[in-house]
């Protein structure tokens, strides 16, 4: 992120530089208000989908949400709709099936990737805001999501070298 750059796009402001930097730090705080609440519906439905190990995030978010003082209300998000979905059809369409294991793991893997998006743009925010405790929540469940994408990718590998050698005997 550049400040200086994202202050010069803020053309129709008039304000001096001053309240320039607040007019801007208070979007930011809404943009980061809303990916909070973005990503916590993220981890909700995760957590009933796939992931149970999310319930730990979804009470650092929480903090994160008394830090600003706010209420941690859910929005609409077509993302984690979307994402949702694909997990929900492929238990409806392969359940029981070899196919359901890899189409679930790749389902996940997409969760992950849109989480780790979404925490590293938030710690980004949090350092910018200044928010330190928050910064911190952020930087390490940023790590945890990454250790979970680097396990499915892992098994990943997995399967399709097990689904290699069954193909080849
Ligand atoms: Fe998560």
């Amino acid at each position: 992120m550049k400040p200086g750059k994202q202050t010069q796009r803020k053309s129709t402001f008039n304000g001096s530089p001053i309240d320039r930097e607040i007019q801007s730090s208070s979007q930011l705080m809404e943009l980061f208000e809303e990916l909070l609440r973005d990503i916590l519906l993220a981890e909700k439905a995760s957590i009933k989908a796939i992931f149970k190990e999310t319930n730990k995030q979804v009470t650092q978010l929480t903090k994160m949400f008394e830090a600003i003082q706010k209420k941690p209300s859910f929005i609409k998000s077509n993302a984690v709709e979307g994402l949702i979905a694909e997990v929900s059809e492929f238990m409806e369409d392969y359940e029981k099936s070899p196919k359901c294991d890899a189409g679930l793991n790749s389902a996940a893997q997409k969760i992950e990737h849109y989480e780790i998006a979404n925490y590293g743009t938030l710690r980004e925010f949090a350092e910018t805001l200044v928010l330190r405790g928050s910064e911190n929540l952020l930087l390490d469940t940023l790590n945890e999501e990454k250790t979970t994408g680097q396990k499915l990718t892992d098994i990943t590998t997995e399967v399709v070298k097990m689904d290699t050698a069954v193909n080849q005997t």
